[in-house]
């Protein structure tokens, strides 16, 4: 009997991969992998490791519980399977849910962090998460909820009144909405907010609005999923150092190719 590592990839940027992770990446013979993880992370894994993408998309899903019968059958017959899992595997991951299956079939498992969408977004977008005069707390939440659980939906009109910062994972697509309860829920509607597409990645980029407004910036600029928001007063401390350098690096190249 093999061991399940559960390892998380973080949001895109291969270089915020853990050393850890990296290090039993290098020798598993099994990965099974998200759709957002990186092709240069997967390409740590020995050329002969089996690679199965159950990759999930919005509107698209694999069923998680063949997610639990792969990794199961994978650890009888390898001894390192690398669950690798965008983000943290224990961060909307669903990495409880393969815990708890792998300890009902008695597989050995570990699990390795990774960098969280909410992380790498607001380091990349250079927005702090929280500040000694502006946020003393920090919430992640999701803005797709398990349909399954009627009765303790999330309380966002509760959530407006945590005055910190918010982390909403999954939100993009229901933003007008989530916007409008957190506003009845007595969040001031100029409450700064961002929205960071493709954190991390090359092609990142952050729209930036008010909390009354940004569902339709976000929604002008086309932005699409994976998209991390973020509500609160740090909004307004962005120092968007990732994007800007890339645009800079985008303007030399251009110059030296003139001439200029
Ligand atoms: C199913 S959740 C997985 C979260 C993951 N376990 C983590 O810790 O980041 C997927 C959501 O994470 C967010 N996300 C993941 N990667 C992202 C990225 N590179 N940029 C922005 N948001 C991202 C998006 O909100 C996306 O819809």
């Amino acid at each position: 009997m093999g061991t399940v590592y559960l390892i998380g990839a973080g949001p895109g940027d291969p270089g915020l991969l853990t050393l850890r992770g990296a290090r039993i990446l290098r020798r598993a013979a099994v990965v099974v992998h998200d759709a957002l993880v990186d092709a240069r992370i997967l390409a740590m894994a020995p050329p002969q490791a089996e690679r199965i993408d159950v990759g999930k998309r919005y509107g698209r899903s694999f069923p998680q519980s063949a997610i639990h019968h792969l990794l199961i059958e994978a650890a009888r017959r390898a001894r390192t399977v690398v669950r690798l899992k965008g983000g943290d595997p224990f961060v909307f991951g669903r990495g409880g849910e393969e815990v708890a299956a792998l300890v009902a079939a008695g597989v050995r498992f570990e699990i390795v962090p990774g960098v969280s969408a909410a992380l790498g977004a607001a380091a990349y977008a250079g927005i702090p998460l929280t500040h000694r005069d502006h946020a003393s707390a920090v919430t992640f939440v999701t803005g797709q909820e398990n349909p399954a659980r009627d009765q303790d939906r999330i309380d966002w009109q509760a959530l407006a009144k945590t005055r910190g910062t918010l982390a909403i994972y999954m939100g993009v697509h229901h933003l007008r909405d989530i916007a409008a309860q957190l506003i009845a829920g007595g969040a001031a509607p100029d409450t700064p907010a961002a929205v960071v597409e493709s954190a991390t990645q090359p092609n990142q980029r952050t729209v930036t609005a008010t909390l009354g407004d940004i569902a339709e910036a976000a929604q002008q600029a086309d932005i699409d999923t994976p998209a991390l928001v973020l509500v609160g007063a740090v909004v307004r401390l962005q120092r968007n150092w990732f994007e800007e350098r890339r645009r800079t690096r985008k303007v030399r190249r251009e110059a030296a190719v003139s001439g200029d």
